[in-house]
């Protein structure tokens, strides 16, 4: 199973609530291509995981399409997959049935699981943890079961949520390069966000910078850097800085009307 390309068109958001109408997102396009890693960043509350909801299908956009391989997306679906920053694991399962819980669910035959999940365990290197529980486990193992539970459903789509913002930066970077080398070996599309530019010149093929709420595409930056990629190389540092430059004007805009939102 590769990735499916994705495609956002004119895509709005308003959320209302009981304090009133928030818009979130307004004329949003994007083209993610099968099988392209794309990084979005952008200030603080300016649309970035509505957006990933809305491709995960977990909330419906109020204006605007979005498809997945030229269907529609009008709910959520295994062939796409969100993974948050904090590891919503169950603490009391062990690592192999953390990762199985979403199967069981699928109709996938229990040879099949189970091939899958040692497969899965195999590529973000926890087989040796497999029985181990949730608490025993570093944050950056937490994350990779996380990985691995969404891996295992072979997603065509992997929407990825700040997933290593509450890492140290060692373990940060570790993940980065399991990430490369897993997204090498097994090309799903991914849509990533982050606020950490470096992360985003070492993972994307186009880093992509939301405006401030309500957030559309201010502007993408193409990477084209050979794989893998260090966070300290002189190429991806470059990159990181043009897209911090093409960020500041927004978080400044964002900061200078926090008062706003209160
Ligand atoms: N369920 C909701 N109900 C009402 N408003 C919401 C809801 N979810 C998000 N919002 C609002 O929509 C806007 C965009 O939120 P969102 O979480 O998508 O931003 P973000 O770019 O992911 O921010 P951050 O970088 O801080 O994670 C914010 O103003 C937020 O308060
Ligand atoms: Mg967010």
């Amino acid at each position: 199973m590769t990735g499916a390309n994705v495609k956002i068109r004119s895509v709005s958001h308003t959320f209302t609530g009981t304090k009133g109408a928030t818009e979130a997102l307004t004329g949003v396009n994007l083209d993610v291509a099968a099988r392209e890693f794309v990084v979005l960043v952008g200030p603080s509350g300016c649309g970035k995981s509505t957006l990933l909801y809305l491709v995960a299908g977990l909330t419906r956009q109020t204006q605007g399409t979005i498809e997945a391989d030229g269907k529609a997306v009008d709910g959520p679906s295994a062939e796409r997959i969100m993974v948050f920053q904090e590891a919503a694991l169950f603490p009391w399962l062990d690592v192999r049935s953390n990762v199985s819980f979403g199967l069981k669910s699928t109709g996938v035959g229990r040879t099949e699981r189970a091939r899958r999940i040692d497969e899965a365990l195999k590529l973000v290197e926890l087989d040796q943890f497999a029985h181990n529980r949730i608490h025993e486990l570093s944050g950056g193992m937490r994350q990779r079961v996380a990985l691995a539970r969404a891996l295992v459903l072979k997603p065509r789509v992997l929407l990825m949520d700040e997933p290593f913002a509450a890492l140290d930066a060692q373990v940060r970077e570790n993940l980065q390069q399991e990430l490369q080398r897993l997204w090498t070996a097994n090309t799903p599309t991914i849509i990533f966000v982050t606020h950490d530019v470096r992360e985003a010149a070492v993972l994307a093929d186009r880093i992509v910078v939301m405006s401030h709420r309500p957030g559309t595409v201010k502007d993408v930056l193409p990477v084209g850097l050979p794989r893998p990629r260090a966070v300290d190389d002189h190429a991806v540092v470059d990159v990181a800085k043009r897209a911090r430059d093409a960020l500041s004007t927004e978080v400044k805009w964002q900061m200078s009307h926090e008062w706003e939102y209160e």
